[in-house]
């Protein structure tokens, strides 16, 4: 679901440039990529696009309209760009001043946006505003970035600009996905290696709970420095270097909540590397397993993730493989957001219809009689970042 922005509407001229990047769903190696570690994500067929053209407009200054949120941001470019309202425009201010950074002139801009990736849905939203951006200033500049340092790069406007210390993965796959192929990461080596998901027998199907999570509320920093902490007890750089025998014999120099912080991170490597042979052996039925015992790790040793997640979960299980589902997990940082389930590919419909019937009856409040229904869609893994016009 690609949606070109209204820019003629808005300015009265056509654009000359249209780029868009993609959200993601991690299909497992979650909360991995801040310890050094291993992450599987894909980029969904969901995008963000800009289409902007240059303004001659003085001083200098780049202007956002953003079709979705009804709301237009404003960029001076005549001083040092620094953070500002609205708040959704940070992610591209800290875009624009990585490039200036870098020692780029960025052009005074008309820009339309629109994007078709849930806000707050731990689809990655804001990495895919980002690389959009950076893919819009590579065309307006006519320089391209290496594609690691660009990942960077949107990684730091996160860091500086929104304030939240995230790890790699999400601007990595919004700009190398590549279709019908999960994306392997090494968050240590920054190696990358492209895993084939085009058999057609499976689906992925994204569940947005639409309980919101926000990133910025400091449970997110609070695990890494959990996992920071128990890297320094066990002595080692970052949790990547652990086994788990070297957790077990430091059990008892760590409290519970660090062992177990710890104890999800190893677990969730092994599982990840495991998952990837069992997809190029097509044994769906394991990949499945692994799946739900990354959401268990993630539910009991990591706590990040919410009874409305739990309950897709849970719906997902009790469906099961005769019923079309092979496996299913929280996706992203968790605390609300979105899950990933496996399901066969013949029975999607069908099962999308079950879990979306069985969330709407598990969320029904006591009291309010009121429920949460579930935003469901399959993806096939998309392309990364892309120049549509210009
Ligand atoms: C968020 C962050 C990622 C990653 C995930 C958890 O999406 O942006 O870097 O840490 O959470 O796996």
């Amino acid at each position: 679901m690609l949606k070109i922005p209204p820019f003629e509407e808005i300015y009265g001229r056509p654009p000359r440039w249209i780029v868009a990047a993609p959200g993601r769903v991690n299909v497992i190696g979650e909360h991995t990529d801040y310890n050094d570690g291993f992450v599987l994500p894909m980029a969904i067929e969901r995008y963000a696009v800009m289409a902007a053209d240059i303004s001659s407009f003085m001083p200098p200054r780049i202007i956002i309209s953003d079709a979705h949120r009804g709301d237009t941001a404003q960029i001076d470019l005549s001083r040092p760009v620094v953070k500002a309202d609205p708040r959704w425009s940070n992610y591209i201010r800290g875009v624009v001043a990585g490039f200036q950074n870098l020692g780029l002139t960025v052009p005074a801009m008309d820009i339309s946006l629109v994007s078709t990736v849930p806000l707050g849905g731990g689809l990655s939203s804001s990495a895919a505003l980002e690389v959009c951006t950076a893919t819009l200033l590579e065309a307006a500049i006519g320089t391209k970035l290496d594609p690691v340092e660009k990942a960077l790069l949107c990684q730091q406007a996160e860091h500086k600009f929104a304030g939240v210390p995230c790890g790699i993965m999400d601007q990595f796959i919004s700009v190398m996905g590549q279709k019908n192929h999960l994306l392997l990461l090494d968050c240590r080596s920054r190696q990358t290696t492209l895993v084939p998901m085009d058999d057609p027998s499976v689906a992925l199907l994204v569940i947005n709970t639409n309980v919101k999570h926000e990133l910025s509320g400091g449970e997110y920093a609070e695990r890494r420095t959990q996992c920071e902490t128990a890297a320094k007890i066990l002595g080692i750089p970052s949790l990547r270097d652990a086994t788990p025998e070297a957790l077990e014999r430091a059990r008892r120099k760590m409290d519970l909540i660090t062992f177990r912080r710890a104890h999800h991170v190893i677990s969730e490597n092994e599982r990840t590397l495991q998952a990837v042979e069992e997809i190029r052996n097509s044994n769906w039925p394991v990949v499945g397993q692994h799946m739900y015992r990354s959401h268990y790790s993630l539910r009991d040793d990591f706590e990040v993730s919410c009874k409305e997640l739990d309950a897709v979960v849970d719906i997902c299980q009790s469906i099961g493989i005769e019923g079309g589902v092979y496996g299913c997990r929280m996706t992203g940082a968790g605390f609300g957001g979105s899950c990933v389930a496996l399901v066969k590919a013949e029975a999607g419909d069908k099962s999308s219809k079950r879990i979306a019937a069985a969330y709407r009856l598990a969320t029904a409040g006591a009291e309010t009689k009121k429920t949460i229904e579930a935003t469901i869609f399959s993806s096939r893994p998309a392309s990364g970042a892309t120049v549509i016009q210009g």
